[in-house]
This record gives structure tokens, C-alpha cells and sequence, in this order.
């Protein structure tokens, strides 16, 4: 199929393609998704289809505000409605519990249901005028970095979605923050976005999911579906080297092949002169590295890389986010210095 160019004047037509019952690739604050209508079984099947997409692993419902909770979640807690009042629009995706309309194939059959309302107002504005909830995964095909630019989500899904939305390069770069409400305390299943820290100061206690920090053993199961796969790998092996940014580019260089690539801060660009390097901003700048990370990652597919390696970003704040894209490309293969 032809996949439509749309852009942001183009609302009524990408609204189009969802009532349609088609593939629509949107922009959001985070990364580009591949959506469709949410309630409709065929579509949302379509979604799995075009990404390859493992059917146990569920999918986020997107909508225009904290309003359309209701028609979709059941019990929902306060505390519920005090997030989305503080981070709504934005990237915090609550998972609560579902009423029977929202679909098996959208949910993979658990009875809890992800909703989200991204901070891209026409995105919201598609979602109105189709007045139903966009089912979105991350725009790439499975297991690949997840797009930040609708170039790059083309890259994996020309001529298998209908249009793509292109509204310019996403502002934050990882996807949405990932927050279990049915379980007490809450429990952090992905970080993203929004910060752990930002979580806190509205709630007091969150647990984190230890799928964020290390690799699942065979057999365990990690509380979001998705965080069991292989995810944002590049085709050459990742190796993540932790530490004092001075001592892992000084590690780095004395130990790389002479078809290494890099991905480092900004300031150590100069040690790999010769190598494919991509600079993903300043050591000390979170924000510019979350935007930069998928982009780099998808970057070395088209270079002629053996292995790559990576300094690693501290792992507060938004760097929480970051060090898991960058530990899942790398298989959790991390070398830590000290
Ligand atoms: O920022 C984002 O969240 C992007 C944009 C497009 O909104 N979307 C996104 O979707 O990252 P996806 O499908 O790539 O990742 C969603 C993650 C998966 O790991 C999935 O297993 C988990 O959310 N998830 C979805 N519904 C869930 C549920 N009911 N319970 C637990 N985990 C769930
Ligand atoms: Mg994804």
C-alpha cells in the first residue's frame, strides 16, 4: 500500500483513517506510534501484523483527557485522577483496571488496560474528532529502537500503515513512564518520561519492577509483557560501560576494535577519532540525551560496526529512562568501573 504523508493541518483526514478502521502512525511527546481504533478488533490485529509484534504483549490505549477514564477503566482510584491532573497531558501511562469493552486483542487478555493522554495536541485533536481511544505501540518494527522522528518510523513501516501524521521530531525522546495503579504501593513497570522522582513527591512509596534494572531469568515475568523481549538493539552487540565519564572513555578507548562504533557525551567526541561515533549530548544534559538515544542506536544499522560501545548516563531522573533503553540494546552487558 501507499502510506499518505499527513501533516498537522490534515486532522479530519488521519481521524479518517482511524473511523476507517486503518493504520495510522502518530507523533506524540515521546516516540511515534503506530495506531488504530482501539475498540475495533480487526484493526488493532492489523497493528500486531505490521510490527511483528508478539500477541501476549498488550497495548496502550491513547485519549484526549482524564474524562474518558471512565468509559473504559473500572475502579479507579483517586490517586488516579490527582496523576493525570499533574502529568496529564504527558508522558505517564496509568495501568488500571479494565471494563469489558476495551478489547482481548488490545489488552492481550489481562484485565488490566494501559491508558495514556500524550502531550501532542494534534494527536488529541485526531483522537476527538474520531471519538475513540488510539491502541498505540511504539511506531518501530519489533524489537527495533522506537522512532523519534516520522522518517525514522518510515524506515520500518513504509507501505504497511495507511498515513503517517508527521509533526515534527518527538520533545522527549523515550517512551511514556509506565505506572502500576492496581497494586499497592504503585509500582513502576517502565521509566520514561516522567521521572521516578516526580512519581514520589505525589505518592510517597513506589516500588520499581526489577525488570528495569536486569535482565529477567528463563521463566520469570516481568509485570509489563514487553520487558521481557529483546528490545532498541541495533544489529552489532552493545557493551555499556559504567562510570566516571573521564575513566569509561579512557576504558573504552584502550579496549576497542578497529571497527568499533561509539556512542559517548559530547565532550569525549575527540577520543574516537576514526570510529563511528554518535555524540548523544553533554554528560550532564538527561534531556538531550533521551532525545538522542533511539536516534543513535537506529543510527548504526546503516554504518559498517562490529560492536558497539556505549558510556553509560547516571541513572537518576530522566537518566532512570535512558540506562534502560541503552542496558536493554546491550542485553544487559555492562561493564562497571569503580
Ligand atoms: O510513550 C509511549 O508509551 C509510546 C507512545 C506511542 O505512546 N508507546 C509505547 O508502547 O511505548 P509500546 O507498546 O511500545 O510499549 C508499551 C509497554 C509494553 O512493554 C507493554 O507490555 C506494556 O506497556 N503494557 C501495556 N499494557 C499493559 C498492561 N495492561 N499491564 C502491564 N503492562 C502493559
Ligand atoms: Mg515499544
Amino acid at each position: 500500500m501507499d502510506t499518505k504523508r499527513l501533516t498537522s493541518r490534515d486532522v479530519a483526514a488521519a481521524a479518517g483513517v482511524i473511523s476507517a478502521g486503518g493504520l495510522l502512525g502518530i507523533p506524540t511527546e515521546t516516540v511515534y506510534g503506530l495506531g488504530a481504533n482501539g475498540l475495533d478488533e480487526k484493526a488493532v490485529h492489523a497493528i500486531f501484523d505490521a510490527k511483528g509484534r508478539p500477541q501476549d504483549n498488550p497495548l496502550i490505549l491513547h485519549v484526549s483527557d482524564a474524562g474518558w477514564l471512565e468509559r473504559y477503566c473500572a475502579d479507579i482510584p483517586a490517586v488516579a485522577y490527582e496523576l493525570a491532573c499533574r502529568f496529564w497531558p504527558g508522558p505517564l501511562t496509568m495501568i488500571l483496571p479494565r471494563k469489558r469493552i476495551v478489547p482481548d486483542t488490545v489488552t492481550a487478555g489481562l484485565d488490566t488496560v494501559g491508558m495514556r493522554c500524550p502531550d501532542c495536541a494534534v494527536t488529541r485533536q485526531v483522537i476527538a474528532a474520531a471519538d475513540v481511544p488510539i491502541a498505540a505501540p511504539s511506531g518501530n518494527a519489533s524489537g527495533r529502537p522506537s522512532p523519534t522522528t516520522a522518517a525514522a518510523m518510515l524506515e520500518d513501516m513504509d507501505g504497511k500503515i495507511d498515513a503517517i501524521l508527521d509533526d515534527g521530531p518527538c520533545r522527549v525522546g523515550v517512551e511514556s513512564t509506565i505506572l502500576d495503579l492496581t497494586v499497592t504501593p504503585p509500582r513502576l513497570l517502565r521509566p520514561g518520561g516522567v521521572t521516578l522522582e516526580a512519581l514520589e513527591e505525589v505518592l510517597g512509596d513506589v516500588a520499581v519492577d526489577e525488570a528495569i534494572r536486569r535482565l529477567m531469568a528463563p521463566g520469570e515475568q516481568p509485570k509489563a509483557p514487553g520487558m521481557k523481549y529483546r528490545h532498541y538493539a541495533p544489529k552489532a552487540p552493545v557493551t555499556v560501560v559504567k562510570g566516571d565519564p573521564d575513566m569509561t572513555a579512557g576504558y573504552i578507548v584502550a579496549r576497542m576494535g578497529e571497527k568499533s562504533g561509539v556512542i559517548c557525551f559530547d565532550e569525549f567526541k575527540g577520543y574516537f577519532r576514526g570510529h563511528p561515533v554518535e555524540a548523544i549530548g553533554p554528560a550532564a544534559d538527561q534531556a538531550q540525551q533521551a532525545r538522542r538515544i533511539f536516534e543513535a542506536l537506529r543510527a548504526f544499522d546503516h554504518l559498517d560496526v562490529t560492536d558497539i560501545w556505549a558510556q553509560s548516563p547516571t541513572d537518576t531522573g530522566l537518566g532512570l529512562a535512558v540506562t534502560n533503553r541503552l542496558n536493554k540494546a546491550a542485553g544487559f552487558h555492562i561493564i562497571e568501573l569503580s
